[in-house]
């Protein structure tokens, strides 16, 4: 298995790279698919290992998942009743999305077995949301030997108030509430497009979810949904990642397959380092400033600035003319990438969630490893501006996430290869 990427700098990035679609619109909808009869096709879903992974354990739980040679992906769920409800530990700790078959497993069998999917490198990432939720939706709940036993005998709609609005315990809630009797309320929900494109998707089969993309969620129970065939929703971070890659290496790339909405937060912060960013009919196009302005960036839940941009952007800010700060309100411990930055020859302190970054005239080639998804795409760009050849390793994290990446910075114009 390729492990390395190997990326010569000094080659800016120039032409058209197509979007793929999103990694966490994809998973969740992967695992919805088993909340309705029949067989649905998923379109635009994008072949990177972790949603290899989904498939793997959604098979393992007695569902059909298979990819079509169109390149649409079949879910068909087994008869109601069916389904196994516990999923193993072996693959649920190679993807901590897994987690999101709590809800999809109550709303459908009303008992779901989850391997509790502990810490990862950005943080604790704890699930009491998650549980909160489903209790108040009337699930019993126990957590033993590692795993979440829950069991829902008579369900039934509730309010939930969530203290975070977190991701994943929204997209869970709307799952598990999608088939429970009566009506469902969650305040404080997630507002991120996955969490629209969850609902369209639901919705789609014959749910009855208003107010997705607000904090204020309500969803009427149904009986039973019918599958359907969707395209999910373009990837807006791995758009992100790209045209951060346009303003770092100096070039000029236009984005394609984009909902232009979705990425405001991250163009306004580029086009604050000085970047020239315009909405065009195929997508985004970025070109590179004449120079990198410093940025101050606090990373917030939708529609505020992504944590998931955090460390590309970061890669971006060392090379500006003089300091910006970085908070990271999402996850406690999403600075890994600064020590391999510094590798390069950034100049970075961190102070518990803030990080000051001091622009530097250049990035020099290293060994450097990712530590995760995000910090890998950071290293990739830090890789493209730096001076001589950069290796990262533990690539594998970055091709959990980014569809084709080797392939798409060589048509860009990236001296890239794989070891
Ligand atoms: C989703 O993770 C994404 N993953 C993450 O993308 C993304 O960074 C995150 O949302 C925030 O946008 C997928 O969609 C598969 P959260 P999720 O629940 O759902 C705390 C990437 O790089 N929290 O919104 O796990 C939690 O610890 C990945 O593509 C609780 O305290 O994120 C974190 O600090 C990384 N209790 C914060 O909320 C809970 O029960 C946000 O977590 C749940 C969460």
């Amino acid at each position: 298995m390729k492990d390395c990427l190997i990326i010569e700098g000094g080659h800016p990035l120039n032409g058209r790279v197509r979007v793929s679609g999103a990694k966490n619109a994809g998973l969740v909808l992967l695992v919805a698919s088993t909340l309705a009869d029949g067989e649905t096709i998923l379109d635009n879903m994008p072949r990177i290992r972790d949603v290899e992974v989904m498939v793997q354990i959604l098979n393992e739980l007695g569902v059909n998942a298979r990819w079509n040679e169109d390149g649409s992906l079949s879910i068909c769920p087994p008869p109601a009743g069916s389904m196994k409800v516990k999923t193993s530990y072996e693959l649920s700790k190679k993807l901590r999305a897994s987690n999101l078959l709590l809800g999809a497993l109550l709303g459908r069998e009303r008992e779901a077995v989850i391997s509790l999917p502990g810490g990862c490198d950005i943080g604790s990432r704890p699930m009491d949301l998650h549980i909160k939720g489903i209790q108040a939706l009337g699930a019993e709940v126990d957590i033993e030997h590692g795993f979440i036993y829950a069991r829902s005998k008579t369900p039934s709609g509730a309010r939930v108030y969530l203290d975070f609005p977190s991701v994943g315990a929204t997209e869970n809630i709307m799952m598990m509430a999608s088939r429970t009797p009566g009506q469902s309320v969650i305040e404080n929900a997630a507002k991120e497009p996955e969490i629209v494109d969850l609902a369209n998707f639901l919705n789609s089969m014959g749910a009855r979810i208003r107010g997705a993309g607000t904090d204020l969620i309500k969803v009427e129970g149904v009986p039973e949904l019918k599958a359907c065939r969707y395209a999910i929703i373009p990837d807006r971070i791995e758009a992100g990642t790209y045209m951060v890659g346009a303003a770092i290496s100096g070039g000029d790339v236009q984005v394609e397959n984009v909902i232009p909405t979705h990425l405001h937060p991250i163009v306004a912060k580029l086009q604050e380092t000085g970047a020239i960013v315009e909405e065009t009919d195929q997508g985004v196009r970025v070109r590179a400033g004449r120079q990198v302005l410093p940025v101050d960036i606090k990373t917030l839940p939708y529609p505020g600035f992504p944590t998931d941009m955090q460390s590309q952007m970061m890669a971006l800010l060392s090379l500006a003319e003089g300091s910006s700060v970085i908070v990271e309100n999402v996850f406690e411990n999403r600075f890994q990438i600064v020590d391999e930055l510094k590798r390069m020859g950034a100049s970075i302190q961190v102070e518990g969630h803030t990080a000051v970054v001091r622009g530097v005239k250049t990035l020099f080639g290293a060994r450097v490893k990712a530590t995760d998804l995000r910090a890998g795409a950071g290293l990739i760009l830090g890789a493209l501006a730096a001076r001589g050849e950069t290796t990262i390793e533990n690539a594998i994290h970055i091709f959990r996430g980014y569809e084709n990446i080797e392939e798409k910075l060589i048509q860009l114009g990236a001296r890239v290869k794989t070891k």
